[in-house]
């Protein structure tokens, strides 16, 4: 702690990247609401905890609006144009609107067949390599939910490794500097794309987006409102997923008994499973900012008004014992449900969907195709991802 009462995360360096759990358990103990300074450097308030967790998600005195923000805070947003993400109510509701008929279950249910050929593409490659050792992200984490939010939304020559490393150093780069250049790459490929998306539309997300006009109202989409939908989509649908694959399957094989449980009844127990992988190792670790419109009093503590930040720590939220019996045990027949890895209220995951389809595909393949399949790395060894937001490791290495 510092001199003036703020819990310093940044200076526990990697530990707290490595794991996390402790030092917020440990807050946890002491109250919901904590003052904090985040690795990527800015102060921040946290909040600890299912039942603060969850309710400050659904709080309304909070805004997703990033002009709300504090001057001299030291956070950017790396979005371009207007996202939902980014927005309140009604601004938030009409954006949301616009897309969430191509996200429900029965569209993306329908993506299935795809989802399993590039699954079993992905396999196939991995499975030749003739040491019989793979780097798991590389491998398969990664290029699935890549190519399953590129090929949707209708990105076809994307230079994905380029992409990846972009959109990589954009979220979790710990120079401001570094991710603002990232992201500004990432700008000029999008707009670049809209163009020609506008000049022949395809078959895809982004032209149906740019035709759509809303049944009611006649709405659409603007143009930096295209370039925001097309930036969110793209980024959270992969930054997220491919950490749901990577932390998932390292618990399982972390947990032989869990494993061969699944094993023997994969069908019964998926569903199941992939909830427990999202409560027991959160992909997002801690949700998108959120700013203070006025003073707002959370489980006892008076934060002030004008911008300031509020995170929740949606990975300890899951951890909490008060809400999820022995949470710190990874186990796939509990009763995840509840869990607000996907996140709480009106800004509630569009992709879970999706997400949970291509986890689905992505493990029964894994587990078909490569009976023997184990950890090649001490789990302790393992270089996780850094900053607050997103959690997973940067490498898997597995052999069978
Ligand atoms: C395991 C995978 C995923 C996880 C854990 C996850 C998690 C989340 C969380 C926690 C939020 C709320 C953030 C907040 O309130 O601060 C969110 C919002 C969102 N997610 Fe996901 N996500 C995943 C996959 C996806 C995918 C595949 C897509 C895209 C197709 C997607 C698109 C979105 C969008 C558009 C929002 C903003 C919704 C809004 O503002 O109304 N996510 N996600």
């Amino acid at each position: 702690m510092t001199s003036d009462g703020i819990v310093d995360l940044a200076a526990l360096g990697e530990d707290f990247t490595r794991d996390p759990y402790p030092v917020y358990a440990g807050l946890r103990a002491r109250g919901p609401v904590h003052r904090i300074r985040m690795p990527e450097g800015a102060d921040a308030w946290l909040v600890v905890g299912y039942e603060a967790g969850r309710a400050t998600l659904a709080d309304d005195r909070l805004s997703k609006e990033w002009d709300r923000a504090a001057p001299g805070l030291g956070v950017r947003t790396v979005a371009p144009g207007a996202t939902m993400l980014g927005s309140d109510a009604p601004a938030h509701t009409r954006l949301r609107k616009l897309v969430t008929r191509h996200f429900t279950p029965r569209r993306i249910e329908e993506l299935a067949p795809r989802v399993q050929e590039m699954a079993d593409g992905f396999v196939d490659a991995m499975l030749a390599a003739p040491d019989r050792r793979a780097d798991l992200v590389e491998a398969l984490s990664f290029p699935l939910p890549i190519t399953v939010i590129c090929e949707l939304i209708g990105v076809p020559t994307l230079d994905r490794e380029t992409f990846r490393q972009w959109s990589n150093t954009s979220l979790s780069a710990p120079a401001l500097e570094d991710r603002m250049t990232a992201a500004k790459a990432i700008n000029e490929y999008l707009t670049r794309l809209l163009d020609e998306k506008r000049a022949s539309p395809g078959d895809d997300l982004i032209s149906a987006l740019i035709r759509a006009t809303d049944d009611e109202d006649g709405d659409h989409l603007s143009g930096p409102e295209l370039l925001g939908m097309a930036w969110l989509l793209l980024v959270a649908g992969h930054e997220t997923t491919v950490n749901l694959i990577s932390n998932g399957m390292l618990a399982l094989l972390a947990h032989p008994d869990q494993l061969a449980a699944l094993r023997a009844d994969f069908d019964g127990l998926i569903d199941n499973a992939v909830e427990e992988m999202l409560r027991y190792d959160d992909p997002v670790e801690t949700a998108t900012y959120r700013f203070t419109k006025e003073p707002v009093e959370i489980a006892g503590t008076l934060i002030p008004g004008g911008g300031q930040l509020v995170l929740v720590a949606l990975a300890d939220a899951n951890r909490d014992p008060a809400r999820f019996e022995d949470p710190h045990r990874f186990d796939i027949r509990r009763d995840a449900r509840g869990h607000v890895a996907f996140g709480h209220g009106i800004h509630y995951c569009l992709g879970a969907p999706l997400a949970r389809l291509e986890a689905r595909i992505a493990v029964r393949t894994l587990l078909d195709r490569c009976p023997d399949l184990t950890l090649d790395i001490d789990p302790a060894a393992i270089q996780w991802r850094t900053g607050m937001l997103v959690r997973g490791p940067e490498a898997l290495p597995v052999r069978w």
